[in-house]
């Protein structure tokens, strides 16, 4: 499978172009300073990536960010951005990314834990991992050619409780992480949630 892997320099990301590519895919790895650079908090970046990559079997993004933060010191401008980057970031991978995806293509997008079990300090990240998930179970019955979509939430990262100095015993590894990407990439689930 030719495999488009945007915010492949990231912890997950990383990981899933790795994994990816040692299964035999041919992935072309993505993010604003990639060598396909995107900025997917920008439409038009979006459109140009596709435009320059041509054909893919597959997107799997795991890019964007979203703002952290308590409820009282969020801004409008974080809720902004929250929304714009990685909510219709990857809500725009899908959209743009469609008309470049072949027969029985797949995206794979990633939400993150915090919209079923969030800490406190959370909302705006909270409330866009739940968009990505309702918006996987509704784009999903849209698609056509039966190109298949499933967001994916993974829990806290071991390599990222390492580097926030959280507690990181039992977290889940990027490798296993990705290792489960790779198999829902190569399954038929289309439309689900799917917590590694
Ligand atoms: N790590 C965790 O424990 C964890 C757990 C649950 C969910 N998540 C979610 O998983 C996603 C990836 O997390 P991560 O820990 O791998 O993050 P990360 O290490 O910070 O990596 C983020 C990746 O996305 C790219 N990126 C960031 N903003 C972008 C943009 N606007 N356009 C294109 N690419 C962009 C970055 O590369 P450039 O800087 O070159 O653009 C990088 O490749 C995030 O949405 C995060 O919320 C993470």
């Amino acid at each position: 499978m030719r495999v488009l892997v945007v915010g492949a320099t990231g912890t997950i990301g990383k990981a899933v172009a790795d994994v990816l590519a040692e299964r035999g895919d041919d992935v072309v790895r993505a993010s604003r300073r990639g060598d396909h650079a995107v900025d997917i908090a920008d439409p038009a970046s979006i459109r140009a990536l596709f435009a320059k990559v041509g054909w893919v079997d597959a997107v799997v993004s795991c890019g964007g960010s979203a703002k952290m933060g308590a409820l009282e010191t969020l801004t409008d401008a974080d809720f902004a951005a929250s929304i714009a980057n990685k909510l219709m970031g990857q809500v725009n991978l899908v959209r743009f990314g469609v008309a470049h995806v072949r027969d029985e293509g797949a995206f794979l997008l990633t939400a993150g834990i915090f919209s079923q079990r969030p800490p406190a300090g959370v909302p705006a990240a909270a409330m866009v991992n739940g968009a990505l998930e309702s918006f996987a179970r509704a784009a999903s019955k849209d698609l056509p050619r039966r190109i298949r979509l499933v967001t994916v939430s993974p829990p806290l990262i071991h390599e990222t409780a390492v580097a926030m100095g959280l507690p990181s015993n039992g977290a889940l590894s990027a490798r296993d992480n990705a290792q489960r990407y790779a198999d829902l990439l190569h399954g038929d689930q289309t439309g689900q949630v799917v917590y590694t």
